[in-house]
């Protein structure tokens, strides 16, 4: 299912050409992206993409890529675009340009059943804390200092840990964190309040100033004609 009833097509041998927006996304971060048990790529950022694309009058596709390397691989051409819930840092900014799209805040994610009083980022500090590697996430983890952090190349490996009890806690995006804790509530809880709101973007390569320029405008257009919120609301709640 999706907001805006575009099957999302998925092409791991996908070429950027004209007519196309090739799409980079790490689909193991759900509901922001993900490929469900009969391998359909879905996710708020898969319908912000399909939609942008409609306006655009251009086809996309989406190109599954790992996390850690996503913006190397569009600074050498595998894709034009990268749409994978990435908050836009001046460190990434060195590298390449960002198109913002919203501001989305992290949480604190443990056990449900967790008797630690976990509830905000200083009480992570001698505690075994799981992160999805290079993300903000574990900017912040790092930032708050005293935490053992564990890298995962995926956030579900980290989830993983987690419910075997080999780490105290997990930080991730807001949205996922929800999602998780909505579809184990036994095992699962949001710990806390959520922090570190930020801004969310697509991104490009510097030089790209026309995709540039059309993304801009696309997005303006589903800001203003309603679509996004239907998007936002689908995938978020109200
Ligand atoms: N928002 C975080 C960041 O920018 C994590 C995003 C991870 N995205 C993903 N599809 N795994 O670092």
């Amino acid at each position: 299912m999706s907001a805006i009833n575009v099957t999302a097509t998925a092409n791991p041998n996908a070429e950027p050409k004209a007519g196309t927006i090739v799409i980079g996304t790490d689909d193991t971060y759900p509901p922001d992206e993900y490929t469900n048990a009969s391998g359909q790529l879905l996710g708020f950022d898969v319908d912000l993409g399909d939609a942008l694309g409609q306006v655009l009058h251009k086809k996309v596709i989406w190109k599954p890529t790992a996390w850690d390397g996503i913006i190397p691989g569009l600074e050498a051409n595998k894709y034009d675009a990268i749409i994978s819930f990435m908050n836009v840092t001046p460190q990434r900014e060195q590298q390449i340009q960002f198109i913002p799209y919203g501001t989305f805040g992290q949480v604190i994610v443990t056990k449900a059943n967790s008797s630690a009083p976990i509830t905000t980022l200083n009480d992570l500090k001698g505690k075994k804390v799981g992160v999805q590697i290079g993300t903000t996430s574990e900017d912040a983890v790092k930032k708050v200092g005293g935490a053992i952090i564990k890298e995962y190349n995926t956030f579900p490996d980290a989830l993983n840990d987690l419910a075997n009890g080999r780490i105290n806690a997990v930080v991730v995006d807001e949205s996922v964190g929800r999602y998780y804790m909505a579809k184990d509530p036994g095992v699962f809880k949001v710990a806390g309040q959520p922090f570190a709101s930020e801004p969310v973007g697509i991104g490009l390569r510097k030089n790209e100033t026309q995709l540039d320029q059309q993304l801009q405008q696309a997005l303006n257009t589903l800001k203003q004609n309603g679509t996004y919120n239907k998007i936002y609301t689908y995938w978020f709640g109200a």
